[in-house]
């Protein structure tokens, strides 16, 4: 299969970008880093998560995000909604697209949303029915897809059952996590050739976080099967509470940067997109985890300097 002429891109900085952060960011930091990235071309940014507070303090002003957010049209400000009563905090917040989260990994299922696969697959139904009924896009997530913090190997056929369960119910696009990074490009083309058996190749998105420097590589490889949406993180940011020792994201900057390279087109400025990483790497006191934009920064500062 040939690689796709365009891929979308998600940028999910705001929300896993931050969720792991321990210092808890200002809501207006966090609402300019939202407004920041939807400026630079993005039609995708996950913006925070309805969630409960006690389990993940940093997403505890969602509704506030949501309030204070300038809603960039041709943009979609997606947020994590894991119950009903999630579902319901996000609708009120005036969210037009949620996201359920599942696992193919039982222990990993336990820790995160505190249920087995089954039962969370039951509490997703309500909130389907519940987005259906206000005309809401529900998107599903798949996390442990290639490996598990707690069990180690996961089996493609197992991401393949819960993604086809997710789609069944109605998500309009499954997003599969490598939750942990631990993915390596044919493990990654062997997960996805499981899944796409289940559900249509465009309705897959790859969110693949960068822990082991695999993710460019697992990325490269699903595109030239023809996936065509990609999830990142702005600066790299990102891991999940419930998964120690993953770190972020893959980089959005850097994603862009290959998608650059292979004449792949997303409709992102670059240039701005480095700026919004800026933004937020200073705002938490640390360097971008870019390589992109750490060689665009250096670039710039040498050419101000001359
Ligand atoms: P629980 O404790 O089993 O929930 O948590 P419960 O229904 O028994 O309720 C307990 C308390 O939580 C009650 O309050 C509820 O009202 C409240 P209390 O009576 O004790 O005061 N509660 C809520 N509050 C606010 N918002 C809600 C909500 N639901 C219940 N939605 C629950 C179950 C799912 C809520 C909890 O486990 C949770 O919030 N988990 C979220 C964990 C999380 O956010 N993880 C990170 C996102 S997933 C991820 O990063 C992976 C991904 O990036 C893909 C990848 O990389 O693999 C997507
Ligand atoms: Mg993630």
């Amino acid at each position: 299969m040939a690689l796709p002429k365009f891929v979308k891109i998600v940028d999910v900085g705001p929300r896993d970008g931050l969720q792991n952060e321990k210092i808890i960011v200002p809501t207006e930091i966090k609402v300019e880093l939202i407004n920041r990235l939807a400026d630079t071309g993005l039609s995708v940014v996950e913006a925070t998560s309805f969630v409960s507070p006690k389990w993940v303090p940093q997403m505890a002003d969602a509704a506030e995000v949501m309030a204070r957010i300038n809603r960039k049209p041709g943009v979609s400000y997606p947020v994590l909604t894991p119950n009903l009563k999630g579902f319901e905090a996000a609708l009120a917040a005036g969210a037009q697209e949620v996201a359920v989260f599942g696992a193919a990994s039982e222990s990993f299922s336990q820790k995160n949303i505190n249920c087995s696969i089954a039962e969370s697959l039951e509490r997703f139904e309500p909130v389907m029915a519940a987005a259906k009924a206000a005309n809401i896009k529900v998107r599903g997530y798949v996390s442990c897809v290639l490996g598990c913090p707690y069990e180690g190997d996961i089996k493609p056929e197992a991401v393949a059952w819960v993604a086809d369960k997710l789609f069944q119910m109605g998500c309009y696009e499954v997003s599969l996590g490598d939750t942990i990074g631990a993915g390596t490009p044919v493990k990654a083309k062997r997960m996805v050739e499981a899944v796409a058996k289940q559900v249509p190749i465009d309705k897959i998105a790859a969110h693949f976080h960068d822990t082991y420097a695999q993710a460019l590589g697992n990325l490269y490889a699903v595109l030239e099967m023809g996936i065509a949406t990609v999830d990142s993180s702005t600066s790299g940011l990102g891991g999940c509470p419930y998964a120690a020792g993953a770190s972020g994201n893959v980089a959005t900057e850097d994603v862009v940067y290959l998608l650059n390279g292979l004449g792949i087109e997303h409709g992102i400025n670059l240039d701005k997109l480095i700026d919004a990483g800026a933004f937020i790497s200073a705002a938490l006191g640390r360097e971008p985890s870019s390589k992109v934009a750490l060689a665009t920064l250096k670039k710039r500062a040498k050419a101000n300097a001359s």
